[in-house]
């Protein structure tokens, strides 16, 4: 963060001084973790359905922070937030931080509001933020946008999914004056939180990268995806640039939503950033001609999966923006790096399987966009595998969503599938309907049932996709089946709620 004093941080959250020095000054990050406190930071007291922050007061300052961010007096020099008023308390932050009495959203608003200040200082001097919101490949696109944009200048973005009411302000106040781009997930439960987001740190470049049904169950409809989506475009100002798929009609009709220019990107010919020429290689790493209003480059994605055309598309758009060159993008396009777990990590084991860990989330659009990924690298005469569970939070459709991926299994001619857990069964359904399935679906309890059925039968050269949403807990699946010892660790991404 940059550094402001207590007193600054205390006038902009609307906040007052408790044993602190007003004139003290916060030079430090600001932290809501005691093990991430640096020496002259700011320690955010959360309150938790298990422990609560405020009760680690003390142990922040003995680590180095200066003060802390508060809903009430502790036993350290504090600034201390006001309440919320009735019904003020947003409803995610209240269920993101689990307390009941509105304390933690108070403080997550506060946390808002010193980000805020604190972009608002950095963009009138020079700092661009770029928003990334979409139903899939957020935080793909994120560490794409991010590794494009770290050649041209001091960037910040979050770890992992750190993209709602904590991860967001979070994020953005690691930026400080050396910082020229701010890269920013953007996801949303509801209608009106993609607004709250982008009023958090105004972003000048916005990327929407599709409107598919995840959480639909929540929204109602795609319509009422598109329309929480579009919030990000409605937020640019007119010297902003709105860069949209035009291969999704309902994001490319995003266009008459904002002030700010349209970039189009997509396979369409109409695109003014698009791929043409695309191939895939015997592991479903694209390549592809690219083709800009700057001229044309050569790709080779080193990203599994054809999908990531479109993010790679929009990412592009966004560093031409920022004063690349296509041939300068391209070969760092080459060079990139997966940098959040589990989302199509491809490992080859000694005995020549090969296992496609996408076991970090999955909704009906990222099933198919993996099955196809699968279906590319099983070209060659090798056996298949769909290890999938349960897509979660798709209200009404649950049962014919789950049922169209068992027949796409059946349709791609995958090999193998291995449905986990009853509330999946609709795949193996599926399944059975679409051809004469018999033996090539299999319905299985658990994890462990799953993971006893595959260490039997997986044979050399064998090319197995382990996928579903984050509930069903398949990394572990995935991490059996790369070693040999069980493993049960949970998710350590930082990942702050997974919202799409
Ligand atoms: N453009 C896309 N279309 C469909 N699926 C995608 C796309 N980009 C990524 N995915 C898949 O979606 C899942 C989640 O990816 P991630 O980048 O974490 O997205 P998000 O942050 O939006 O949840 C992964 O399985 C990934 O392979
Ligand atoms: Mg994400």
């Amino acid at each position: 963060m940059i550094v402001l004093s207590l007193a600054e941080i205390a006038d902009v959250v609307g906040g007052r001084l408790h044993r602190a020095e007003a004139a003290t000054e916060v030079t430090g990050s600001v932290e809501f973790d005691t093990r991430e406190v640096t020496q002259g930071g700011l320690f955010v007291a959360l309150p938790g359905e298990k422990v609560d922050g405020h009760d680690f007061a003390a142990q922040a300052v003995a680590a180095g922070a200066v003060a802390v961010l508060a809903a009430r007096e502790v036993d350290a020099p504090a600034i201390i937030v006001p309440p919320l008023a009735q019904g003020q308390a947003h409803e995610r932050s209240v269920a993101l931080t689990g307390d009941k009495d509105g304390a933690g959203a108070a403080v997550l608003a506060a946390l808002g509001k010193l980000a805020r200040h604190v972009v608002q200082k950095l963009a009138a001097t020079g700092l661009t933020v770029v928003g990334v919101t979409g139903s899939s490949g957020k935080t793909s696109t994120k560490d794409v946008i991010a590794q494009l944009l770290e050649p041209i200048g001091a960037t910040v973005a979050p770890p992992g999914s750190f993209n709602n009411e904590l991860g967001h302000p979070w994020t953005a106040l690691r930026a400080d004056q050396h910082t020229r781009h701010l890269v920013l997930e953007l996801s949303a439960r509801g209608p009106g939180h993609i607004a709250e987001l982008a009023a958090i740190a105004p972003p000048k470049i916005g990327v929407v990268l599709n409107v598919g049904t995840a959480h639909v169950g929540e929204f109602g409809s795609r319509e009422g995806i598109a329309k929480t989506k579009g919030e990000l475009v409605e937020a640019l100002p007119e010297d902003g640039v709105a860069v949209l798929n035009a291969d999704d009609p309902l994001v490319a009709a995003m266009a008459s939503r904002t002030k700010a220019r349209v970039v189009t990107v997509g396979t369409t010919a109409s695109a003014q950033v698009r791929a043409a020429d695309i191939t895939l290689d015997a592991e479903a790493r694209a390549s592809f001609r690219l083709i800009t209003p700057a001229g044309e480059a050569s790709v080779k994605l080193p990203l599994h999966g054809e999908h990531h055309v479109g993010n790679a598309l929009a990412a592009v758009a966004v560093a031409l923006e920022l004063g690349a060159t296509p041939v300068e993008i391209a070969t760092r396009l080459s060079a990139l790096q997966r940098r959040s777990a589990r989302r199509m990590e491809v490992t080859t084991r000694p005995d020549g399987v090969t296992i496609l860990n996408d076991s970090f989330n999955a909704n009906p659009e990222s099933m198919r966009a993996g099955l196809k990924a699968l279906a590319a690298m099983a070209r060659e005469g090798r056996r298949s595998w769909a290890v999938l569970g349960v897509m979660g939070e798709l209200g009404e459709d649950a049962v014919t969503a789950h049922d169209e991926i068992g027949r796409l299994v059946v349709r791609l001619n995958i090999a193998k599938l291995v449905v986990i857990g009853p509330e999946a069964a609709a795949m193996h359904q599926g399944a059975h309907q679409e051809g004469s399935w018999g033996e090539e679906s299999i319905l299985v309890p658990d994890v462990g049932a799953a993971v006893a059925l595959l260490h039997d039968q997986l044979r050399p050269g064998d090319v197995v996709l382990v996928k579903a949403s984050k509930v069903a807990g398949l990394w572990r699946v995935a991490e059996a089946l790369l070693s040999p010892a069980p493993d049960n660790s949970p998710s350590h991404e930082r990942s702050n709620g997974g919202d799409a």
